[in-house]
């Protein structure tokens, strides 16, 4: 009996381990024969554990599961049993995903290659071995693809710059620091499919001339660096990494670093001083990293989920992926779901999606069963959008337009009890905490920010217009986003919720 259980982090803190050693005890006591599995997840967290049996009508589902019903499952020989999902892939809430870049997660051993090759994998790289490094890029390019990161810069400018680049040395760098708020698609990307990424960094290489990669990856999240740094040895063994890529004579090799864990280090170029082994402090543009990145060389600096998402459109073509979306917003997006909600997990589908349909039908509205006061979109920098913007549709321009971003797609639902007045503070504080302190806008404008929201909410109105006037310094001023966007959820705040920055009768509430 052949069975799936993830050991993705989010499904170990829901009690996976448990679950999978009470499967093996359980079968060891009965004496049945099975091959348990792991894998990543599918995404849907909130019926993790999900523990899949192969059968011939495919994989059938149970969860959330506890060690305790376990022994009901072998006495029901895994059939009818009150946490039965039937078929996994025809979960309605699978079911309309469009899986491009998480098409294996979940489905397969993440560190067995053979698997990866048997779904599609390696495909996307054979071919670029056969083409130009112009005609990667071109390829790339027609792809409409855009930095999943946040910027939504397209992937073919970058990687095209630093093609053009004369230079002896050039690099590829994944940037794994994930630090948005209810973003884990990078995380569940590494845990669940890391050849996805290692793939799409052998064919930015190929690309752009660059022979080595890194991986910068949080230090939070020590199962994405087992895995990943797994699945690089095993790459480099098979052959799929090193001095002679798939016997194509090609080098690319790449490592795996961690970072010491602060916000500001997942922006682009403190990033870049991190993994250099500098302080984490934001480097003025011009020059581009594209240019003069990692140790001064040309550096193409690209999001997991940008990177992961190259391999299927050399699989399928460019033209396969431009199909899906929305304006310039082309292919799919990994939606991530969080907050006060009933189905959180990660959701990937074409863009164009209204707001309101990803909080109401996919999320199912909140978990606590009120009304949605806001969305945070985007992480902390991110505009909180009201149910008066959810017919807004998932594109960086339709968001932009509306006083927004998407950012890496991370979405926080609140409920009416949320106090905006707080969410805005905190909005400021956490620049405060997270400012790299290079400029003043930002390393002062938001210790200010702080100090004004906490004169509105003791009752001072006439210093809104100050906040007001403190947003747009920090908008205009900021030499990075950190301070340049943390204007966003103030002033969005402000915009939905202008009651909550008066004083507050806690003794009513
Ligand atoms: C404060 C700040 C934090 C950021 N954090 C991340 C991050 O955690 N991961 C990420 O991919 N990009 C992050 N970015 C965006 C990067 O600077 C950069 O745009 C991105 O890595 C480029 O890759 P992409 O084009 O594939 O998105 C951050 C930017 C800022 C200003
Ligand atoms: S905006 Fe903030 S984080 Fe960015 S460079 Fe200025 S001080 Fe540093």
């Amino acid at each position: 009996m052949r069975i799936y259980l993830p050991a993705d982090a989010a499904a170990k803190a829901l009690g996976a381990e448990a679950v999978a050693a009470a499967v093996l005890r359980e079968a060891a006591a009965r004496g049945v024969a099975v091959d348990l599995i792991r894998t990543g997840t599918r995404g849907m967290i909130w019926l993790e554990p999900l523990l899949e049996v192969e059968t011939d009508a495919g994989r059938t589902g149970f969860g959330p599961l506890t060690v305790a019903e376990i022994p009901a499952l072998f006495d029901a020989a895994f059939g009818d049993h009150p946490k039965a999902l039937g078929s996994v892939e025809r979960i309605p809430w699978f079911a309309q995903q469009t899986r491009l870049t998480f098409a294996r997660c979940g489905r397969i051993d993440p560190l067995s290659l053979a698997a990866y090759e048997a779904e599609g994998g390696l495909t996307g790289l054979r071919r670029a071995l056969a083409m130009s490094d112009a005609d990667i890029v071109a390829e790339l390019t027609e792809s409409g693809l855009r930095g999943r990161g946040g910027a939504g810069f397209p992937t073919g400018i970058k990687w095209e710059t630093v093609r053009k680049a004369q230079a002896e040395r050039k690099y590829v760098v994944c940037n794994a620091d994930e630090g948005d708020s209810g973003t884990f698609a990078d995380r569940m990307l590494m845990e669940g499919d890391p050849f996805s990424l290692i793939e799409g960094m052998a064919i930015a290489g190929l690309g752009t001339g660059a022979e080595k990669g890194f991986v910068y990856l949080r230090s939070e999240y020590p199962d994405a660096i087992a895995v990943m740094t797994r699945a690089v040895e095993i790459a480099r063994a098979a052959g799929l990494l090193g001095g002679d890529v798939l016997g194509s004579g090609r080098a690319f090799d790449m490592e795996i670093r961690a970072g010491a864990g602060a916000y500001v280090c997942g922006e682009e170029t403190s990033l870049l001083n991190s993994l250099e082994g500098k302080r984490g402090v934001v480097r003025a543009k011009p020059p581009l990293p594209a240019l003069e990145g990692a140790f001064g060389k040309p550096t193409v600096v690209n999001n997991v989920i940008s990177l992961a998402t190259v391999p299927v459109i050399f699989e399928r073509g460019a033209a396969h992926f431009r199909d899906f979306g929305l304006g310039r917003s082309r292919g799919t997006i990994p939606l991530q779901i969080a907050g006060n909600v009933k189905h959180g997990g990660l959701f990937e589908t074409a863009f164009g999606l209204p707001l309101g349909a990803i909080v109401n039908d996919i999320g199912g509205g909140t978990r606590s069963g009120r009304p949605v006061k806001a969305v945070q979109v985007g992480g902390p920098l991110g505009a909180y959008f009201g149910p008066d913007q959810f017919d807004t549709p998932f594109g960086y321009e339709e968001f932009d337009g509306q006083g927004g971003l998407i950012g890496h797609a991370g979405l926080v639902v609140f409920d009416d009890m949320a106090d905006m007045g707080a969410m805005a503070r905190f909005a400021m504080e956490f620049c405060a905490v997270e400012s790299c302190g290079k400029c003043t806008p930002c390393r002062i404008g938001a210790v200010r920010g702080v100090e004004t929201i906490d004169r509105i909410r003791q009752g001072d109105a006439a210093a809104i217009p100050l906040l007001e006037d403190l947003c747009e310094t920090m908008k205009d001023g900021s030499l990075c986003a950190l301070g340049g966007f943390t204007p966003y959820p103030v002033l969005s705040a402000l915009r939905l919720a202008p009651e909550d920055f008066a004083p507050r009768k806690e003794a009513a509430e």
